[in-house]
């Protein structure tokens, strides 16, 4: 049996996807994947939110997680071309629960307005009811549904109802990723009832994920596999599902995936609404700083643009928010805080070198490979006529 007989197929099946969508980012596609940012706009007294949405542009993200969402903030993002994730906050929910028409008014005031020429595509009832207060969880799945009934009462059919959970509240362990589950305490009550109505309504799972945090909590995560760095020995093999990882993000990812599956839900897409990298943390966090803040949104964004996806899921994660565009606190002019997650300056120059493009770099191994790849196929195939 000579090799080029046997084993071609396989091998070009496996090696052709990856191929093609790499090629994907270079002819101009830039909503696969998308990469966006999170906004506080708590704040507009320190800019104007007509100034945010040109800087959002300038440094080409396509989408902006706003948090704590208000019109003037909504209307500045008319005709910007950037999609809009609302948050509406926590302490909304049991009122939106109890009478659709609250829902109804809230969309009124902060959607229907500028609806369609501000691009809100989705809308997250509530961020991480689990962490602010345990009790909201039984109001949520009912907000959701009248949220997502009042937006078809007015018209609007096209923007997704989803909530946003994190990583620590809702899933039980990250490694080995074939074995994550939700927590126990909260799936029949409250992940199963939200699973069953993104499935129902197209929406997808929102999902707050740091690899920082996790990075920080297990001594045995290297630090090259939380930042994206490829070197031969930064992998983790999940034994269960026989995949190889080579960073964490794709690790809590799967993770996610994982656990949904083992629910019962096999395609629900995934949204990870937060993910970031401190320049500044609190005493001892040494690794909190500008150096790997910009390894990780670098080699994330990097990451997403290959369009590679993750090992348990091909098409990958949705859409993806880096947290945040600015540090809370001096954004809202108060005292420092120990952490600072933004990736601009007060003053709106950038903290430290990103580049939100997608223009593809293909370097070291990866593209010596692919060029290799592609030499072996042409000659393949030549050979065979
Ligand atoms: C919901 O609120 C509306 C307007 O405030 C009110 O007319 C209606 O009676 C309320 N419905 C319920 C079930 O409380
Ligand atoms: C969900 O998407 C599928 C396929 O795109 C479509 O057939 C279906 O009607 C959609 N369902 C809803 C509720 O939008
Ligand atoms: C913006 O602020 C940063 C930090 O305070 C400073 O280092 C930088 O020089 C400022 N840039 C401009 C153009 O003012």
């Amino acid at each position: 049996m000579s090799l080029s007989t046997v084993n071609l197929p396989p091998l070009l099946f496996f090696f052709y996807f990856p191929f093609f969508s790499f090629s994907l980012p270079i002819s101009g596609q830039p909503s696969n994947p998308a990469v966006g940012v999170t906004y506080n706009s708590g704040a507009t007294h320190l800019h104007r939110p007509e100034r945010v949405a040109t800087v959002l542009h300038s440094l080409n993200l396509e989408r902006v997680r706003i948090q704590v969402p208000n019109p003037d903030v909504i209307r500045a993002f008319s005709y910007s071309g950037i999609s809009l994730l609302l948050s509406i906050p926590n302490s909304l929910i049991p009122e939106m629960a109890s009478n659709q028409s609250n829902a109804q008014r809230w969309l009124s005031d902060h959607v229907f307005p500028f609806y369609p020429r501000s691009r809100i595509t989705t809308i997250s009832v509530g961020n991480d009811v689990l962490d602010s207060s345990p009790r909201l969880a039984n109001f949520l799945p009912h907000a959701m549904r009248n949220v997502h009934e009042a937006l078809h009462k007015l018209g609007i059919r096209k923007v997704s109802v989803s909530t946003t959970f994190s990583f620590g509240n809702a899933i039980t362990t990250a490694f080995p990723p074939s074995a994550a589950q939700f927590q126990e305490s909260i799936t029949e009550s409250l992940v199963k009832p939200v699973l069953d109505f993104l499935a129902a309504t197209n929406s997808s799972f929102l999902i707050n994920l740091y690899p920082y945090k996790l990075y920080r909590s297990d001594p045995e995560i290297p630090i090259g596999f939380a930042l994206f760095q490829e070197q031969p020995f930064n992998f983790r093999d999940d034994m269960m599902s026989g995949v190889r990882y080579r960073n964490l993000f794709d690790v809590m990812v799967d993770a996610v995936i994982s656990a949904m599956e083992l629910a019962g839900y096999m395609d629900i897409p995934v949204i990870v609404t937060e993910t970031g990298w401190p320049t500044r943390g609190g005493a001892n966090e040494v690794e909190a700083s500008m150096t790997y803040a910009e390894m990780y949104v670098d080699g994330l964004v990097r990451h997403l643009k290959a369009g590679i996806g993750t090992p348990l899921r091909r098409e990958g994660v949705a859409e993806t928010y880096v947290f945040e565009l600015f540090d809370k606190d001096t954004e809202q002019g108060g005292a420092e805080s120990e952490y600072q997650w933004g990736i601009l300056y007060p003053n709106m120059t950038k903290k430290y070198g990103f580049d939100f493009s997608g223009s593809v770099r293909v370097g070291g191994i990866d593209g010596v490979l692919i060029i290799l790849l592609a030499c072996w196929l042409l000659l393949s195939l030549e050979w065979k006529r």
